[in-house]
């Protein structure tokens, strides 16, 4: 398996051959990251003054909501917040267009999700050590259990200084669910009720969805690991483009400023072999259904 597989010369609406499909697809499932050298988005100087931290309100993304049209997470009021509106839903129309056409075994079960900006500088920036996303982890989210659909994001890099977003990539997922799954507890009877009642969860936490949080966490606490994997950085320099399955590609966003992401579901009836999912994977280990 290749940690990064590259597609050179590729835009936002061309045709891919079918051969490039399939061994895109497959790469992605096997936990490879998909970069797309030399495919920039294009912004206007107008939209590039508002590549700004100043832009962010408490939170640390500009997010976009497909669905209704509408950003959150951001200051700006009147001009500056529809140019910024209409610069995301620009990024997430071309990204679900790429998904459709670089992927399309993928367009009958397909979800997209939010998008977002991320104008802040990584370095150094103050978060807890469960929100810190320097250290290598898999994607999984307090609130949104997934019961295993499986999380593909599109980012790109928008720096306009040349500053390269740096990543560490870490070890493919079922050596981190051997590492840490024995040392995890099982969930509490009743939490996943509890969760939902308090409005903690959007749906019910399922035992997969609690495994796989505690993977996130097993990994970001344990220094000792991070000291140990992904100690190769990769540099992503501006104008490039990447994919991949985050909820089981181990990775750290170490430094970089100004960046879009997309983010797509996929249940698990979508993959060409479901057998490359964390939840099969975690469920061969555990010897048990986890949904
Ligand atoms: C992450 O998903 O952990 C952060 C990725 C990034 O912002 O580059
Ligand atoms: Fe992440």
């Amino acid at each position: 398996m290749k940690t990064i597989v590259q597609i050179h010369q590729a835009t936002w609406d061309q045709r891919f051959p079918a051969d490039i499909q399939r061994e895109a697809t497959s790469a992605l499932e096997d936990g490879s990251v998909i970069m797309l050298p030399g495919l920039a988005f294009a912004m206007t100087p107008e939209e590039q003054k508002l590549l700004d931290p100043r832009i962010l309100g408490k939170a640390k993304n500009v997010s976009y909501t497909p669905w209704t049209d509408k950003v959150g997470g951001t200051v700006c009021t009147g001009a500056e917040a529809e140019t910024i509106r209409a610069v995301i839903a620009r990024y997430s129309k071309a990204a679900q267009g790429l998904m459709r056409k670089l992927f399309p075994h993928y367009n009958d079960t397909l979800k997209v999700q939010r998008a977002s900006l991320r104008p802040a500088e990584i370095a150094g920036r103050k978060s807890s050590w469960r929100k810190d996303d320097t250290r290598v982890h898999v994607d999984a989210f307090p609130t949104l259990p997934t019961h295993g659909d499986r999380i593909i994001r599109m980012f790109c890099n928008v720096n306009p200084h040349g500053k390269p977003r740096v990543w560490r990539l870490g070890e493919p997922f079922e050596d981190v669910a051997r590492h840490f799954l024995p040392g995890l507890k099982p969930p509490l009877p009743g939490s996943a009720r509890l969760l939902r009642l308090l409005r903690l969860t959007k749906k019910l936490r399922t035992e997969y969805d609690h495994y796989m949080l505690g993977l996130h966490d097993a990994m970001k606490s344990d220094l000792g690991y991070q000291g140990r994997v992904g100690q190769t950085p990769v540099e992503i320099i501006p104008g490039t483009t990447w994919i991949t399955f985050t909820d089981s590609v181990s990775h750290a966003a170490l430094s970089g400023q100004h960046q879009f992401e997309q983010t797509f579901a996929l249940p698990l009836s979508g993959m060409l072999d479901t057998g490359k999912s964390p939840l099969r994977i975690l469920e061969r280990l555990t010897g048990r259904a986890l949904i």
